[in-house]
C-alpha cells in the first residue's frame, strides 16, 4: 500500500484530488467509485474548483456510489443520493443518467442488490474513493463482513449509528439499515484511494495498514489490493508513523 501523510485536511484533499485528476485526464470516460461522508468533501470541492477554473469535463464520466440508507431517496436531504448531487454532481457537467447509487426506496431489496452487483460487473471502477469508519468499516461493510461479499443490506452497528447521528436531528432518525457495495465489489476496482483524517480514525488506520488481514477489520482487506493508496493527515497517521 502506498501511504501519503499530509499536515492537515486541506493538504489531504489536494493530494487526493491529484490522484483522481490523473485518472480523469488519462480517460475522459473513466468510471469513478465515490463515497459520501465528511472525509471526501474537500476532494469534491477541489474537483468543482478545477471544473470551473480549468474546464475539466465530466460529460462522459460515469460514477458508482458505495452505499445508500434503506428507506431514503432524493426526497430526503439525509440520503446519499442527495448528498452527492448537493456536494458534487450539481456543480460539475456530469450527466445525472451516468451516476449510479443503490435505490434506497426499492420495493424488493434483494433484487436491488442483485441489480447493483450486475451493474458493478459492467462498470468496473477505474478508481474507488473510500473513507474509513472509526471501527474499520469501508462503505457500510461492518466488522465481520465476509471479504467475498457482493452488494447487500446491512444492519448498522451502534457505533456507526452514533458516528452518523451528527448529520441527523435526532439519533432515532438514523436509519437502522443500509444498502452497501460488498468488499468483493470494492476490491475489483482497478485503483483504490482511501482517505482518513482526525484522531478518531487513528485506530482504524492502524488496522488498515498494520493490522492482521481479518474480517474483524474490513479495511484490512485493502492490504491485498495491488494498487491502493492511503492519503491521511498526521492525526489519523498517529499509530502508523
Ligand atoms: C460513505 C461510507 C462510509 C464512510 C465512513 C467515514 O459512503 O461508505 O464508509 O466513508 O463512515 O465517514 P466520514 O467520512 O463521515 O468520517
Amino acid at each position: 500500500m502506498k501511504i501519503i501523510i499530509t499536515k492537515d485536511y486541506e493538504e489531504m484533499s489536494k493530494e487526493a484530488f491529484k490522484i483522481v485528476k490523473d485518472v480523469i485526464s488519462s480517460n475522459s470516460e473513466a468510471v469513478l467509485g465515490l463515497a459520501t461522508g465528511s472525509t471526501p468533501l474537500g476532494l469534491y470541492q477541489n474537483m468543482i474548483k478545477d471544473h470551473k477554473e480549468n474546464g475539466t469535463s465530466y460529460k462522459k464520466i460515469k460514477t458508482v456510489n458505495l452505499d445508500e440508507y434503506a428507506g431514503l431517496d432524493y426526497s430526503s436531504d439525509q440520503s446519499y443520493v442527495y448528498f452527492m448531487r448537493h456536494n458534487l454532481f450539481d456543480h460539475i457537467d456530469i450527466d445525472l443518467a451516468n451516476t449510479n447509487i443503490e435505490d434506497g426506496k426499492a420495493a424488493d431489496r434483494i433484487k436491488e442488490c442483485e441489480r447493483y452487483t450486475k451493474l458493478l460487473d459492467i462498470l468496473k471502477q477505474d478508481i474507488q474513493v473510500l473513507g474509513i469508519g472509526s471501527n474499520g468499516h469501508i462503505a457500510f461493510n461492518e466488522p465481520g463482513t465476509p471479504f467475498g461479499s457482493d452488494t447487500h443490506i446491512v444492519d448498522l452497528t451502534e457505533s456507526t449509528i452514533k458516528d452518523n447521528s451528527r448529520l441527523f436531528e435526532r439519533i432515532e432518525d438514523v436509519p437502522r439499515q443500509a444498502f452497501t457495495m460488498g468488499l468483493k465489489n470494492i476490491m475489483h476496482a482497478k485503483k483504490i484511494l482511501i482517505l482518513a483524517n482526525g484522531k478518531n480514525k487513528a485506530n482504524a488506520v492502524y488496522g488498515l495498514v498494520k493490522g492482521e488481514v481479518s474480517e474483524a477489520c474490513p479495511a484490512s482487506v485493502l492490504q491485498l489490493h495491488p494498487d491502493c493508496t492511503l492519503v491521511c493527515d498526521i492525526e489519523a497517521a498517529e499509530l502508523i508513523k
